[in-house]
């Protein structure tokens, strides 16, 4: 006998068996309280860890009646639809959500921007099942890796995810360029890690890399993919830091120090850095039971005269999507789009999901974080907030708001099979 409980259910199904008489409620209550007893406090989550034991022990992961997404519906052409029904979640009750992104919290007076559902044309979008996805997550870690926006994404992930866990056990650990959202009643973690460039540069430190001179060493990853070896889920992005410079440095080879660099143009750059890190996906990971993913580009709103509003100041005053992008040219790097999608399509052993976000962010101009944000610390003055052409920030995004999307495009994916398996 492995324990009181058992011992009980043991018993009550000899009465069971002998008479079939003992009602199945007093069996029940008589459970319940002898494991209220023994385990006192812990009683709620015994009761959910039983309870997902059992789900593990008989039922499949995929449920009749799921929604289902073709692979061959592209998700990323379709419109923004009005929906009283979203946000998924409100600002004030994700836990963790940093300050940077939380726009009311800094004084946003318009909550539109959270209730745009995204329609893509030819199939539906399901909505995001925190349980579901908890499912095919249990004993697994899920890493976003790359940049703030990426971290953004993260922190949508995070909110989205985070109701599973009670209140009072949900914890948030840092620990060097890794912050951790850990479910441990699931083994499970999702976790984002700082890599800007994805391989390794001189701008790696989490908190310090206001870097004049940026290099990065594209054919080197290994110390970074160090923290995300055996990671089941793998979510990589990095492309705003490639725009500041059309060339780019890099190390030269049997370089000492970042100081012996030379410069390449920044496409080449990137077709290598992309390189590097799909070949130690394909060499590292486990084709059978990973699934990796590539977010495209995420957009600037810097220019209000690219979507025609001469009266702008970047996306400040921007309170609603761009409804007809005919003639609108945001200025989105596609020339790294198309490098990201070939490389993510050909790696050899371990497939890659390329998600294309950039055209259905390009339309949300009015979810930036603009100058409801932080600046050095510290969210903005309201001096500071009266300046949105110096100091509007219109390459983050407001959470809740567009990363939700994104995750939920990860989430229709896990969907049609492109999870984890066991
Ligand atoms: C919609 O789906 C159908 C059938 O799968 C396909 O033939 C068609 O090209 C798709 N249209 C768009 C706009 O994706
Ligand atoms: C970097 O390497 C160069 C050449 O080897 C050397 O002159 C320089 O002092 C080194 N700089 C640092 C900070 O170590
Ligand atoms: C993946 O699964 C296939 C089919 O079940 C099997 O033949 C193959 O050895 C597995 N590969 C690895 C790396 O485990
Ligand atoms: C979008 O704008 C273009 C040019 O400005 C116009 O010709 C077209 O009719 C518009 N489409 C819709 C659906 O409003």
């Amino acid at each position: 006998m492995d324990s009181p409980l058992a011992a009980v259910a043991k018993l009550a199904g000899f009465y069971l068996r002998k008479g079939g008489k003992l009602p199945i409620l007093i069996v029940a209550v008589a459970v319940f309280l002898l494991a209220a007893v023994l385990y006192g406090e812990d009683m709620r989550s015994l009761a959910e860890y039983s309870w997902w034991r059992y789900k593990a022990l008989y039922e499949t992961d995929y449920a009749p009646g799921d929604p289902f997404v073709p692979e061959a519906c592209d998700l990323s052409d379709g419109d923004w639809v009005f929906d009283q029904d979203y946000p998924p979640y409100r600002e004030g009750d994700c836990e963790f959500l940093s300050k940077q992104v939380s726009c009311l919290q800094n004084g946003r007076p318009d909550t539109l921007y959270q209730k745009w559902r995204w329609q893509p044309k030819n199939c539906s979008l399901p909505r995001f099942d925190a349980r579901r996805m908890l499912e095919w997550l249990r004993g697994r870690r899920m890493v976003f890796v790359g940049d703030s926006i990426n971290r953004n994404q993260w922190e949508s992930m995070v909110c989205l995810m985070q109701t599973v866990v009670p209140r009072g056990r949900r914890s948030r650990i840092v620990d060097g360029s890794r912050i951790i959202f850990p479910i441990k009643e699931y083994h499970a973690s999702i976790e984002f890690y700082w890599a800007p460039f994805l391989v390794e540069s001189n701008s790696d430190e989490p908190e310090f890399h206001s870097i004049p001179v940026r290099v990065i060493n594209p054919d080197s990853v290994e110390k970074h993919a160090a923290h995300w070896k055996g990671a089941d889920v793998l979510v990589f992005n990095s492309y705003i830091w490639w725009m500041n410079d059309p060339r780019m440095k890099v190390l030269r080879p049997g370089a000492k120090n970042w100081t012996e660099h030379q410069e390449i143009g920044r496409r080449e750059a990137y077709e290598r850095v992309l390189r590097t890190v799909f070949d130690w996906v394909d060499r590292n990971l486990d084709p059978n039971s990973s699934s990796v993913f590539f977010m495209s580009m995420s957009p600037l709103h810097g220019r209000s005269m690219d979507w025609g509003n001469p009266d702008g100041v970047k996306c400040a005053k921007e309170r609603e999507p761009i409804r007809n992008m005919s003639g609108v040219h945001i200025g989105t790097e596609m020339g790294l789009w198309a490098l990201a999608r070939k490389a993510a399509a050909s790696t050899a052993r371990v497939p890659v999901t390329f998600v294309d976000i950039t055209a259905m962010s390009e339309r949300r101009k009015d979810a930036h974080t603009s100058v409801f944000t932080m600046q050095q610390g510290k969210v903005l003055t309201p001096e500071q907030k009266a300046e949105p052409a110096k100091f509007a920030d219109c390459l983050h995004w407001c959470v809740p708001g567009l990363p939700d999307t994104w995750n939920q495009l990860i989430y229709a994916r896990f969907l049609s099979g492109r999870r984890p398996q066991r």
